[in-house]
């Protein structure tokens, strides 16, 4: 008999620190990584593209047209490079205006279903480590160890401040700190799989914690779940 491949969803709101955290736990444990945000950030970037605006209210066809590049868009994962119809546009998608037209079009239920698939096609042998909004919720609900990870909107926006200076690009705090708020709030109200901890979840709030201790909490949570020893884990070199 085949087995499902292991998943841990890490699911949580902007900035709380998830991405990292996945990253690191998918390399300590082996298994691959999914980087959810990083889709909704494509197809933000393909609408911008095609002159698509963050103010504009869009019409039935472009949403439309929105679900059909969530389905088809030529995207490749190769490590850390993104690349979007060939062309590598890792950095690209990090901008906050491109996180934030993702946030828009995020709220459009054809668009989500369009990307389902594409979501579910990462989880291969031996696992998958997946962050987002809804890994547990919705792309994953069978996933047996699911974490919903999270930080006050403050610290959020202190990392968020050190993402985007580190990557080359300027930031305010202040209008982060409002920017974070506002992005939770449309995350959250909306209609189609809200930003909520799954049924079950481990909720961990990293406020306190370093991205290593949040990793360890993570991975004694994972040992607790599949019934072994912290010390019993594979280790992978390079750790
Ligand atoms: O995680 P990241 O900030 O890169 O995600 C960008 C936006 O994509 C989020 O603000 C959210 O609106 C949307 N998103 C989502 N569901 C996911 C991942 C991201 O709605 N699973």
């Amino acid at each position: 008999m085949r087995h499902a491949p292991m998943v841990i969803t890490i699911d949580g709101p902007t900035a709380s620190g998830k991405g990292a955290v996945a990253q690191a736990v998918a390399c300590r444990l082996g298994l691959h990584y999914l980087d959810s945000g990083a889709l909704y950030r494509l197809v933000a970037l393909q609408a911008m593209h095609h002159g698509y605006t963050f103010d504009t209210v869009l019409t039935g066809t472009q949403e439309a047209q929105l679900a059909v590049w969530a389905r088809h868009l030529p995207v490749v994962f190769e490590g850390d490079l993104i690349l979007l119809d060939g062309v590598n546009v890792s950095a690209e998608i990090r901008a906050e205006a491109v996180g934030n037209m993702a946030s828009k079009i995020a709220v459009i239920g054809l668009l989500r279903e369009g990307l389902l698939e594409r979501q579910r096609d990462f989880a291969q042998a031996p696992g998958l480590v997946a962050d987002g909004r809804d890994m547990g919720s919705i792309v994953f609900p069978n996933a047996p160890v699911k974490v919903f990870l999270t930080a006050s909107s403050q610290i959020r926006a202190e990392r968020r401040y050190k993402q985007l200076i580190d990557k080359g690009f300027s930031a305010n705090i202040t209008s982060l700190v409002a920017d974070l708020n506002e992005r939770d709030a449309r995350d959250s109200a909306r209609k189609h799989a809200p930003l909520k901890a799954a049924h079950g979840a481990y909720v961990l709030d990293s406020s306190e914690l370093t991205l290593d201790e949040t990793v360890e909490k993570l991975l004694q949570h994972y040992a607790k779940v599949v019934g072994l020893a912290l010390n019993e884990l594979p280790v992978r070199s390079g750790f």
